[in-house]
């Protein structure tokens, strides 16, 4: 049940940090390397891989394009990501070596159903990362890795997408650590600093009021922009996405290089753009650069939503609205960032008037085609 908040959406906000904990427990041993044996594929198999692939849809889509990027920085294997509906329509190249990563909260989508079946069909290897046990995608696939987010009952996707996340970089590390690409300490790393995401999510969801607040001015404009980079990128679409289904709105989101090839046309003066900004430390040169960008917009009469890391003093001048999340390395920030785009949107759809765990012509999972 609703366990006192006004939604599920709510509560499965709320449950982020438990789901993301659930979904690593048991699988990182006393050394910190990881067990993941449930993933039937043998090692000998794994090294083979050649490639790897991402397929699925919506938002699962979204943890599929920053799984691109944790999977060729952890194992330097060849990704591509691409939507579960257009994937085998291109006759993409399959074989032996490749590796299907299909990720779907309700493992019953067809589309990526449809996908996994082309793959195995074309002779790859398919790994599901799936929330349902025994649903359809897993069953067919060869191994499964489950998420431990419990049951998400609002049609709009958001504690799935962040255990979807963590499965992601828990392939990415398996891998580097079945193939030797990574050493047993850089492993070892970035595990702890999975581990420390729960406390950093649910420091998060303490400080959204002027999340909340915010939402609820901007709730009779007719248009909000979400840019980012890197793994910011993908993170500004997943906003954009849950302010369609949630609020009923035209959203985007864009990558923040690509704005001056055209979509920075559209802003003009009040126009809400959120901007997710990558750390200042580490790959700083990411972060130079969306201080230009974010300067760009704003000259352009833009009302700056600025989604930025504790300390993060540059970004100050150009922020009407600057979010503060906790400082985190820059592959795992989409796990922290994208919770007050959540926010964001479930109040301000909740400002409009919108039932926010049913909204109009969606359902929780489609099995058509
Ligand atoms: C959609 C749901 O139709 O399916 C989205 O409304 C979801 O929220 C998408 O992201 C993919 O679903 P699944 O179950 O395959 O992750």
């Amino acid at each position: 049940e609703k366990g006192g908040y006004a939604s599920f959406m709510l509560k499965e906000i709320a449950d982020q940090p438990k789901a993301v904990a659930d979904t690593l427990l048991g699988r990182i041993g006393a050394s910190g390397a990881l067990h993941l044996d449930e993933v039937r594929i043998p090692p000998h198999e794994l090294r083979e891989v050649d490639k790897v692939v991402v397929v699925a849809c919506g938002t699962a889509f979204h943890a599929g394009m920053i799984a691109k990027y944790a999977i060729e920085h952890i194992t330097r294997l060849p990704c591509e990501t691409e939507l579960a509906s257009e994937f085998r329509y291109r006759d993409p190249i399959l074989d032996g070596r490749t590796l299907v990563v299909a990720i779907s909260q309700s493992g019953e989508t067809m589309d990526t159903l449809m996908a996994l079946r082309h793959a195995r069909e074309q002779g790859a290897r398919v790994l599901a990362i799936c929330n349902t046990n025994g649903s359809t995608i897993p069953r067919e696939s060869d191994a499964v890795l489950y998420t431990h987010a419990g049951p998400e009952v609002a049609v709009a996707s958001t504690k799935a997408f962040l255990t979807q996340l963590v499965a992601c970089y828990l392939v990415a590390l398996y891998l580097g650590q079945v193939r030797g690409t990574k050493w047993g300490d850089e492993i070892r790393t970035v595990v702890r600093q999975l581990s420390d995401i729960p406390r950093q999510v649910e420091a998060v969801l303490g400080t959204m009021e002027p999340v909340r607040k915010l939402a609820r001015t901007l709730a009779d404009r007719d248009t909000v922009l979400f840019v980012g980079r890197h793994v910011g990128y993908p993170v500004a679409l997943e906003g954009a996405l849950k302010l369609k289904e949630l609020a009923y709105m035209h959203a985007e989101g864009f990558a923040a290089g690509e704005l001056k090839h055209g979509p920075i046309a559209l802003v003009d003066e009040g126009l809400p753009v959120v901007v997710i900004v990558p750390s200042p430390r580490g790959r700083s040169v990411l972060h130079d650069k969306i201080v230009s960008n974010i300067q760009e917009i704003r000259a352009r009469g833009a009302r700056t939503v600025v989604i930025a890391e504790d300390g993060d003093e540059a970004v100050v001048p150009y922020a009407d609205h600057l979010v503060r999340i906790p400082a985190v390395p820059t592959l795992l920030q989409p796990l922290v960032a994208t919770v007050p785009l959540q926010v964001f949107a479930c109040e301000l759809a909740t400002a409009r008037g919108n039932e926010v765990d049913q909204p109009r012509n969606l359902a929780k999972s489609v099995t058509v085609e």
